[in-house]
């Protein structure tokens, strides 16, 4: 079981196989202390990723994170960070949302990201959306100087096409290790435009959001919903699992590319709770049993 618990994401680089979100840091409602006191309970529980972005919370939610391992900054070293950058928000003064992938921004960006996590390097720096007026070399320059000053362990993507992975990649010397993007037993997205298939070319692991699509599968009252939470619940009772969360996350986990889906809670029971999963294979007929659930046809 052990070690099942961590992937290999590049080298030098291992992540714990569930990684832990803070997009939702707001919604959450809790205080720096008790988020201090829940960081340790979640890493002994062998969850040692923690995904961030810049603008998560309206920037608020490193802030927190960074305020929580200044209490103990010895756990720094038990854990992989992540955090994003390159959405420019009006939140933040823009007139509109755009997008800034250039050297300059993702310096500064870096920068404000280690002030506020309160750590000297992040390990896996995302840009978080295609950016179409990128100039690809500025922005491998910023990877550059980012690796050699140690600021920023390794590279990746997120919601990436594959040819918007490729052009990036052609230009920069950092590699590219991982693409974060959506999928869950209710988007199909991105099997259907082949990103899947292009992380099993470039050998690497997709790093998954929203993996129990935001909710929506326990409470989501629509057609393709409850079409899927029916389904879920029918492999739930073939394979003995407790919860249809066990088996919305097995189905991730019985793919062979690697998921490293990202929990959105900070209850702790929920946060875990991907692990259970770990232990169930699904056939082939239960995955795409859930699978046709969601498109509402058979396979051709
Ligand atoms: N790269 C990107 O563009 C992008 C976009 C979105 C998100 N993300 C990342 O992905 C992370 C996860 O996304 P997400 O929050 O949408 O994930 P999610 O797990 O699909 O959804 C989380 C929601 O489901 C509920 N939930 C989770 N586990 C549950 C369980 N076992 N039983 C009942 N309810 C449960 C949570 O409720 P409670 O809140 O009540 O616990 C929460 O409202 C984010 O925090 C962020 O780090 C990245």
């Amino acid at each position: 079981m052990e070690a099942k618990l961590r992937i290999q994401m590049a080298d030098g680089l291992q992540f714990s196989r569930v990684a832990w979100g803070f997009w939702r840091w707001t919604e959450w409602g809790i205080t720096v202390d008790d988020l201090a006191a829940l960081i340790p309970q979640v890493l002994e529980r062998g969850i040692t990723t923690i995904d961030h972005a810049d603008g998560y919370a309206e920037g608020t939610a490193e802030e927190a994170f960074g305020a929580a391992l200044a209490k103990n900054p010895s756990l720094r070293d038990r854990m992989q960070l992540i955090t994003k950058c390159t959405l420019v928000y009006p939140w933040s003064g823009s007139r509109v949302k755009y997008y800034d992938t250039s050297e300059e921004y993702i310096l500064r960006q870096v920068e404000t990201s280690l002030r506020k996590l309160q750590t000297d390097h992040i390990d896996l720096l995302l840009l978080h959306r295609p950016d179409p007026l990128m100039d690809p070399e500025s922005t491998a320059r910023a990877f550059d100087k980012l690796h050699a000053s140690g600021k920023v362990g390794h590279f990746g993507v997120s919601n990436y096409k594959p040819l918007d992975f490729d052009m990036l990649a052609s230009y920069c010397d950092q590699p590219l290790i991982t693409n974060q993007v959506e999928v869950s037993v209710m988007q199909h997205e991105n099997f259907d435009d082949r990103t899947i298939q292009h992380a099993l070319t470039k050998r690497i692991h997709p790093i998954v959001w929203s993996p129990l699509a935001g909710g929506r599968i326990f409470t989501g009252t629509d057609e393709v919903s409850v079409r899927v939470r029916d389904e879920l619940e029918r492999v739930r009772a073939e394979i003995g699992a407790e919860r249809i969360d066990d088996v919305a996350f097995a189905w991730l986990f019985t793919h062979p590319v690697g998921f490293v889906p990202i929990t959105g809670s900070c209850e702790l029971e929920y946060v875990e709770r991907p692990l259970q999963a770990l232990k169930y294979t699904l056939t082939k007929e239960q995955w795409f049993a859930i699978w046709s659930a969601q498109t509402g046809r058979r396979v051709p």
